[in-house]
């Protein structure tokens, strides 16, 4: 597809990691923000700093998406500030792993909402203008977990990217010929905060590979997104992983996940 020029791109979870580092590419290529997160200092930081080095505008909103109707919220705010939206990018999302019967439920709850049902909310909000003006693009950030079949250690942090994947292959399936396209990256470990939140560091998988950087991970993404191209996942060794994942028997692939997804202080 022709790369959409001078759009305005919002970006969830635009204050720091994956994130930021998308954000920073679109305003390179002279594309005007909305970022949003949670923490106003962060988030202000990140925008003053893209400003200065780009030009490009961009708005802030701070704001908890796990929050009652924080789509609506969100829609209303931008619409308020007199923009639309031509490129959403829903990156927010957050990671939990350990044994799933002690893991804390309220944190579990907030992780499903806001990886599956807050970017599904948002996609049903901003994709019917763009529609309407035939021209726009959705970026969701998977993950490449979501290859696999399953992973024991973070089950539902992993079932809850198999949605992005999913939910993306259908939505692009459903906008051909739109002139709106939707795109799922799938980044493998990046060091980004989420390492830490998610509790993820003596993860085999965090400890085996190198990982990609998350400014090689933003620029894969932003090109794959400007072409329309359904599915990219960033780096060789992710790509192997991809592969590997949806191989038949694809039991073989869960026993792989299953080993890189050991904790190596509590195995
Ligand atoms: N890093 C990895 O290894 C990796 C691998 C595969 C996929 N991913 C995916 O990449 C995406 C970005 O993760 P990251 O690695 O960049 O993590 P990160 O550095 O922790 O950044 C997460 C971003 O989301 C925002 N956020 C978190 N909870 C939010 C909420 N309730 N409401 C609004 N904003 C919220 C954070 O800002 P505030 O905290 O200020 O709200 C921050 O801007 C996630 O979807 C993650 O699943 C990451």
């Amino acid at each position: 597809m022709k790369p959409i020029d001078k759009a305005r791109v919002l970006v969830t979870g635009g204050s720091k990691g994956i994130g930021q580092a998308i954000a920073e590419v679109f305003a390179e290529h002279g594309h005007d923000l909305v970022l949003v997160a949670r923490s106003e200092d962060r988030l202000e930081d990140t925008a003053r700093r893209i400003r200065e080095r780009t030009g490009v505008d961009v708005l802030t909103i701070p704001m908890d998406l796990t929050g009652d109707g924080s789509a609506e919220k969100l829609f209303a705010h931008v619409e308020q500030a007199g923009l639309h939206i031509d490129i959403l990018v829903n990156n927010a999302g957050v990671g939990m792993t350990g044994a799933f019967a002690q893991g804390d439920q309220q944190r579990m709850t907030q992780m499903l909402r806001l990886n599956m049902l807050v970017l599904s909310e948002l996609t049903r909000r901003f994709l019917p203008p763009m529609l309407a003006r035939g021209k726009g693009r959705i970026l969701n950030v998977g993950s490449v977990v979501a290859y696999f079949s399953g992973a024991p250690n973070w089950s539902a942090y992993v079932a809850s990217k198999h949605y992005v994947l999913a939910f993306t292959r259908g939505l692009s399936r459903e906008l051909r010929n739109t002139g709106v396209a939707a795109t799922v990256v799938s980044p493998g470990t990046t060091a980004t905060d989420f390492v830490e939140t998610a509790d993820a560091a003596s993860m085999r998988a965090y400890q085996a590979s190198g990982g990609v950087s998350v400014e090689a991970v933003a620029r894969t993404a932003y090109r794959a997104c400007q072409k329309g191209r359904t599915a990219v996942v960033p780096g060789l060794f992710n790509k192997v992983l991809a592969f590997l994942g949806e191989l038949p028997p694809r039991a073989i692939a869960f026993e792989v996940f299953a080993f890189l997804s050991q904790k190596t202080d509590t195995h």
